[in-house]
């Protein structure tokens, strides 16, 4: 039984709560907002710098968190991680990878889910995600290595199962030592705040959840996207139902993207960890730390204030998006004066002190995290008394709004501002390339626009989106007419050519590989595997041998991070691989190909025939860009007539 008399009551008392100073005025009304009581707020033990474990203001020495031994007072045995989306699956998938001697089980209320995880086909699609939990969820073979020299060789042992999916949550929190909250943070849809504020209800039952079942002492990670401050809303519900039992509760939020899940856990540029200024939250970031570290540099792991941690992400999200934005307010000039934003974009990324990344112009962001974080940004901001910040961050969403209603506008203009009997061909539905998720794509805006002006058809095509998936994100324009067929005008088809096909126009709404007409794909944009690894060590080892990896991160000086590198899944790894589960006989991926939102294989690289689909449109053979994938010079050559955001048209 696990048992840290170290996270019993009295080390938290090291910070002497009465004399934290008083919250200030502005503080006391966010705390409103949230319902956090705003005098329990402990403002005044935060570490100032990050990376850099901070004596509290009272002079009491707390672990280092980024040491191993401080971790070694906190045994983690079992993980239990609430939710199993896109943030849940893939994190403790990796975590469990790269831990085998820790029991990782993460748990939904979603039978359907659940069952998905266990199955051939994962609910998810994420490159390189289905070689991690086959190794952790089904185990690995005993194999023979080559060793040093042609007559040396190792063995490596049989690795047993030690990632697991379940619905019974109580039953897993009841022995976790760590629960991992993973569970869904949308935007409220109704009530104070709607619109902008986050829905806590999710989080809210897992912690109740947590609070009713789980042993004392037991850590608490936010793994959620959540507002400020959630820490304190965390240990209220805690307190409220196991009154005197400490809790530890840590921030560690997730920053990985859609398409590329598995690079960044395995390669993440920073581990973010904010833990409160107590000796158990030390203890209980040091647990973290130590997971991460089995394959992750510690110089990367960046112990910081839990509040801070909590505002980190929605800040990040909010920098990334605001790049978005700043370039297409750009791009709108640009139409109007031929200047190019793709050559803008590229010089301008060559001054260093701005760089290259997310200055892409387009149809703006989607996402499940942009959107809702800039939106409880803004939110906190003005609970904060703060119009004018919540003002300067809504203009970020205004400015995405703007190119959606922009590009879709202009496609109803060129088209003699009518869409009756007219065909639109829709290449692309997801929010970018290389997610099969359909949520929240801007696709859903350029949709309903071109809805109101009542087209013949509108037909979709998207390599992973599953039609589905699709047709219950457009079910939300329902409302006011039908959208889908047999009685709406909406189609989604298996192929590009058949969406295409007879057309008036077609639309690029993601920036698919396969819907450029330039160069051939490159390297980057091929599936990642789990050969991708720190610092020389092989696949092999990641997989087998975190004793050595340990020995690679922490012993050794830190070594600069190399380039990532993308290698096929080596070998004899494949021959490690234990046979999967079979399939039930009435298994519904198996029987349907269409249903390609699953982890089934779909080639999204091959280039599609620009030259064959340009004899089946009509003519004049309108395509409208709006992610700037296309070779504008080679469609016009083809008898296309380019339209592109931010670019002067071409024909
Ligand atoms: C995540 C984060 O939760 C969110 O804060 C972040 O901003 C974006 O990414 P994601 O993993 O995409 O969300 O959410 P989702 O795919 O909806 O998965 C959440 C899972 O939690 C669902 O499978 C849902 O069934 C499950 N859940 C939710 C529970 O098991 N119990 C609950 O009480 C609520
Ligand atoms: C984002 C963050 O990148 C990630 O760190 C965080 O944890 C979750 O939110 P994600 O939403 O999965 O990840 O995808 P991202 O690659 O950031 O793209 C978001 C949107 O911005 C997409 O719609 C994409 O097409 C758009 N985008 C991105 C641009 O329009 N231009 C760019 O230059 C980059």
């Amino acid at each position: 039984m696990y048992q840290t008399p170290s996270l019993g009551r009295s080390d938290d008392s090291a910070v002497d709560s009465s004399s934290v100073p008083g919250t200030p005025s502005d503080m006391s009304m966010f705390a409103q907002a949230y319902s956090i009581p705003a005098d329990s707020m402990d403002m005044g033990a935060l570490p100032e710098r990050v990376g850099t474990p901070q004596p509290s203001r009272h002079h009491i020495a707390l672990p280092d968190i980024l040491h191993p031994e401080t971790a070694s007072s906190v045994p983690i045995r079992t993980i239990c991680c609430i939710g199993a989306g896109y943030v849940g699956g893939p994190t403790a998938a990796v975590i469990a990878l790269h831990n085998p001697h820790i029991r990782v089980v993460v748990v939904d209320r979603d039978q359907r889910r659940i069952d998905a995880w266990k199955s051939r086909h994962l609910p998810i699609h994420e490159p390189g995600l289905e070689d991690v939990v086959r190794i952790a969820r089904d185990g690995a073979a005993e194999t023979r290595r080559r060793g040093d020299s042609p007559t040396r060789h190792t063995m490596d042992a049989a690795r047993q199962p030690n990632l697991f999916f379940s619905t019974a949550c109580i039953e897993t929190i009841e022995v976790a030592d760590m629960c991992l909250i993973s569970v869904n943070t949308p935007t409220k849809t109704r009530g104070v705040g709607a619109g902008r504020a986050t829905d806590m209800a999710a989080l809210e039952g897992a912690c109740r959840d947590i609070a009713m079942h789980a042993k004392a002492g037991c850590i608490l990670v936010e793994k959620s996207t959540v507002p400020c401050k959630t820490g304190q809303l965390i240990k209220d519900i805690m307190e409220a139902h196991r009154p005197g039992v400490v809790f530890p509760v840590l921030s560690n939020p997730e920053f990985l993207s859609e398409g590329t899940a598995i690079r960044d856990l395995m390669q993440p540029d920073r581990v973010v960890i904010g833990c409160e200024s107590t000796i158990s939250g030390h203890r209980a970031a040091a647990a973290l730390a130590n997971l991460y570290a089995a394959w992750v540099p510690r110089s990367r792991i960046a112990p910081i204030g839990i509040w801070s941690s909590e505002l980190c992400k929605l800040a990040a999200n909010a920098m990334l998006a605001q790049r978005i934005s700043s370039i297409n307010s750009i791009s709108a000039i640009c139409e109007r004066t031929d200047a190019d934003v793709g050559e803008i974009a590229k010089s301008i990324g060559l001054d260093p002190r701005i760089g290259p990344q997310f200055l892409k112009a387009g149809l703006g962001f989607g996402g499940s995290c942009f959107r809702k974080d800039i939106a409880s940004l803004t939110y906190l901001a003005e609970s904060l008394g703060l119009p004018e910040v919540a003002a300067y961050w809504q203009q970020v969403l205004t400015m995405n709004d703007f190119q959606r209603d922009r590009f879709a506008g202009h496609v109803i203009a060129t088209l003699n501002n009518s869409l009756r009997g007219k065909k639109v061909a829709i290449l692309g539905y997801a929010f970018k390339k290389n997610t099969g998720d359909a949520r929240e794509s801007p696709a859903l805006d350029v949709i309903r626009i071109l809805l109101e002006e009542g087209p013949k058809s509108i037909t979709i095509y998207d390599p992973l989106c599953s039609e589905a998936d699709i047709k219950r994100e457009l079910s939300v324009l329902e409302r006011d007419y039908a959208v889908s067929m047999p009685d709406g005008p909406v189609e989604v088809v298996p192929d590009p050519y058949a969406a295409c096909g007879n057309s008036n126009a077609v639309l690029i709404l993601t920036d698919w590989d396969m819907f450029k007409n330039g160069k051939p794909v490159t390297q980057s944009s091929k599936p990642v595997t789990i050969a991708e690894t720190y610092d020389g060590a092989t696949p092999t080892d990641v997989l087998h041998l975190t004793p050595r990896i340990e020995r690679v991160t922490i012993n050794k000086p830190p070594t600069p991070p190399r380039t990532p590198k993308l290698s096929p899944l080596a070998p004899e790894l494949n021959t490690r691989l234990l046979p999967e589960p079979p399939c039930p006989a009435d298994c519904v991926v198996c029987r349907s190909s269409s249903s390609a939102g699953m982890s089934v294989e779909t080639d999204t690289t091959t280039p599609i025939d620009w030259a064959h689909i340009s004899k089946t449109v009509r003519e004049p053979r309108w395509v409208f860009d709006g992610r700037g994938v296309l070779d504008a010079r080679a469609m016009v050559g083809m008898g296309f007539r380019l339209e592109t955001l931010g670019r002067a048209s071409m024909y």
